[in-house]
């Protein structure tokens, strides 16, 4: 059991030198096939399902707007958070920490990035009816979030027939990349501005899991700058109470 440990850790560092670390810095995205294997990838499919059937999977929100407002015609998706650490998901805990042991496998060689931490792991299914994502980026505006990560869960997925393709408009570029979101396959790519992309409308079920990884400065001062903004909005808000308040009199 050592020895495949260990043979297992070899491979996530040849992926994550030899070829993760290259194509970020080169293309700024990079995706691989049976990441899993079918047995684990199967594991961790059905657990998704799971979720999916018993109705944990609610309408897609948008960041920063927590007014709980559905945008449908924006994202069309069905999503929850799992952190990875839940008695009920095994499978996906898995699959999480070894996205977590590659990312701080290429961690140092990404430039000046410095990535300690993640978001929770967003669970997300598109139903089938036609619904995408329009072309958007994940963090346009330095929210902290670094690479994004999703990892597809779709057996005899077929483009042609069943839509859902993931596409990147890489900044500055003249291509456009086209990734089908097929079982096993993880995918990863710069959160910020580089990478615009749109989920196309998808005519079959479609499951993915997506985590951000979190560039240490750039989250700090997001965070910073939260706070400074609620306190300047609570400082408006009794500003206004007292104007309300003056002409009541
Ligand atoms: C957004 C957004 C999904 C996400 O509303 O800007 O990116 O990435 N939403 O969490
Ligand atoms: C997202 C997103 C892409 C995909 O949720 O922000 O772009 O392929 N998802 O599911
Ligand atoms: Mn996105």
């Amino acid at each position: 059991m050592p020895f495949l440990e260990h043979l297992e850790d070899l491979k996530l560092e040849q992926l994550a030198l030899e070829h993760i670390v290259p194509a970020l810095l080169d293309q700024g995205f990079f995706y691989t096939d049976n990441f899993l294997g079918e047995i684990v990838g199967h594991m961790v499919l059905a657990q998704v399902k799971q979720m999916h059937c018993s109705g944990v999977l609610k309408d897609g929100q948008l960041a920063g707007r927590g007014s709980g407002v559905s945008k449908r015609h924006i994202r069309g998706d069905k999503i929850t958070w799992v952190s990875g650490t839940e008695k009920d998901t095994e499978a996906i805990n898995f699959l999480l920490k070894l996205i977590d042991k590659l990312i701080s496998l290429c961690v140092g060689r990404l430039g000046k990035n410095v990535i300690r931490d993640r978001s929770k792991a967003m669970v997300a299914c598109y139903p089938g009816n036609g619904a995408g994502y329009v072309k958007h980026v994940d963090n346009p505006n330095g929210d902290g979030r670094c690479v994004t990560c999703i990892y597809y869960l779709n057996k005899h997925w077929n483009a042609k027939e069943h839509g859902g393709v993931l596409r990147i408009f890489p900044e500055g570029k003249s291509y456009v990349a086209d990734i089908e979101p097929l079982f096993d396959r993880l995918l990863l790519f710069w959160s910020d501005r580089r990478n615009p992309h749109e989920v196309q409308p998808s005519f079959s079920t479609r499951y993915a899991i997506t985590v951000w990884y979190f560039d240490s400065e750039e989250r700090a001062e997001a965070k910073r700058r939260f706070r400074d903004l609620t306190a300047h909005s609570s400082q408006i808000g009794s500003l206004i109470e007292d104007l309300y308040n003056a002409l009541d009199k």
